[in-house]
């Protein structure tokens, strides 16, 4: 198969750009990245090197915006490529409080633009990644499924609903083959110091103290970055056009869980915990019914919770440099805005 994948240089798209190609040499990707502060070029630079000067390269990077109209049409032709796996975004929840306007820019317009695209050069299929976000937030009982009405409540995940009803148009519209799937929270190697887990990690490493929202009593469902992105490679294969899949972790933790348990594994006390102003719209609880996924697209998530922090942890401290490297100016900036207001 060949492939535009957009936002390849971040936490997910990385290790999915890795998995198939693991998994199918003989497929092709063009990652179509514009490397905002999430994005890392130098994730697949080694695939990058060791691709480049090939005839017919199965790996290419290409920096630029989703909303490139020329730029996305020159290499779906140039290419020949047969389907589009949208992952470009802006993801921070946090961010997207603090300036919404890039969230509509990127996950509203620019995902337009790929459909537009993906419609005037007959692509076959068009993966959305979309995010359980999208529903809203849960009580202390049941979980979404895809009939759940749309219901976001931050800036980011209202961007993310936006994309997801100008996907199902240009289904019923113009017939394009699209596919949405909407995941729960993902953990792994690659992610960005701003989100619970690796944030978490780095205080604690370091000493400083954890900042906890509110009671740290919000409930999220986390999954193995690695199952999200091989319930991705079974959408794109099996699911059928037209059609909203979920994916979960089935390990619904509350956030002071999960972050005991990083202070437990790191070897350091509890007394780094800090409960600070609580985030604005903080949806309670996330669950996610798969069954669907699990019944049509043979989806299941292969890794419980306490195996996978623990090989999340010890990516991070293996990793160190990645960890330190990341953190540009622009990432301090943010940080000293958001917690400084929090503190
Ligand atoms: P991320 O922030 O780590 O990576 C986003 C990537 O998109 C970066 O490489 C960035 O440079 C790129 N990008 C941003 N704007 C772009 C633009 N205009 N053009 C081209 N590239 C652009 O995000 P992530 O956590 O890897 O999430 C990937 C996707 O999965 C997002 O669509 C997100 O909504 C969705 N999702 C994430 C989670 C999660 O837990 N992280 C769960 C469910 C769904
Ligand atoms: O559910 C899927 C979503 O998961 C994705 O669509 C988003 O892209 C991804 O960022 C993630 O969103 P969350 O807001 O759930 O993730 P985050 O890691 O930011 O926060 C997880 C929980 O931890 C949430 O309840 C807020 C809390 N939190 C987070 C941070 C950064 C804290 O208590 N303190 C913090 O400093």
């Amino acid at each position: 198969m060949r492939l535009l994948v957009t936002g390849g240089c971040g936490f997910i798209g990385t290790n999915f750009i890795q998995g198939v190609l693991t998994a199918h040499p003989d497929w092709v990707v063009v990652n179509l990245d514009r490397l905002t502060y999430a994005g890392n070029r130098h994730n697949l630079l080694a695939l990058e090197r060791e691709q480049a000067g090939r005839a017919d390269p199965n790996y290419v990077f290409v920096h630029g915006d989703i909303g490139d109209r020329a730029l996305v049409l020159s290499l779906l032709e140039e290419h020949r490529l047969e389907a589009v796996v949208n992952f470009a975004a802006e993801s921070h929840v946090d961010r997207s409080i603090n300036d919404p306007a890039p969230f509509l820019s990127t996950n509203v317009m620019g995902a337009q633009n790929l459909l537009e695209c993906a419609r005037l050069r007959g692509v076959k299929r068009f993966v959305q990644i979309s995010t359980d976000e999208v529903y809203g937030s849960l009580g202390a009982y049941g979980t979404f499924n895809e009939s759940t009405p749309l219901s976001p409540n931050s800036p980011y995940s209202a961007s993310k609903a936006s994309a997801d009803l100008v996907c199902r148009a240009y289904r019923e519209t113009y017939g394009l083959p699209v596919i949405i799937t909407r995941c729960s929270n993902n953990y792994g190697p690659y992610q960005f110091p701003e989100k619970l887990i690796p944030l978490m990690f780095l205080k604690a490493k370091n000493g400083d103290p954890l900042p906890v929202y509110g009671q740290g009593t919000n409930v999220r469902d986390w999954i193995w970055v690695g199952d999200h992105c091989k319930g991705v490679e079974l959408a794109l294969t099996r699911g059928a056009p037209g059609q909203v899949y979920n994916f979960g972790g089935a390990a619904e933790r509350a956030n002071l869980d999960v972050i005991r348990a990083i202070l437990k594994a790191l070897g350091k006390p509890e007394s780094l915990i800090t409960f600070v102003k609580d985030r604005p719209g903080h949806d309670q609880r996330y669950a996610m019914d798969f069954s669907k996924a699990a019944r049509e697209l043979d989806f299941a998530p292969s890794l419980d919770f306490e195996t996978g922090l623990a090989q999340t942890l010890n990516w991070y401290r293996d990793n160190s440099a990645w960890l330190e490297s990341v953190q540009s100016g622009a990432y301090r900036r943010f940080m000293d805005e958001w917690y400084g207001e929090r503190a």
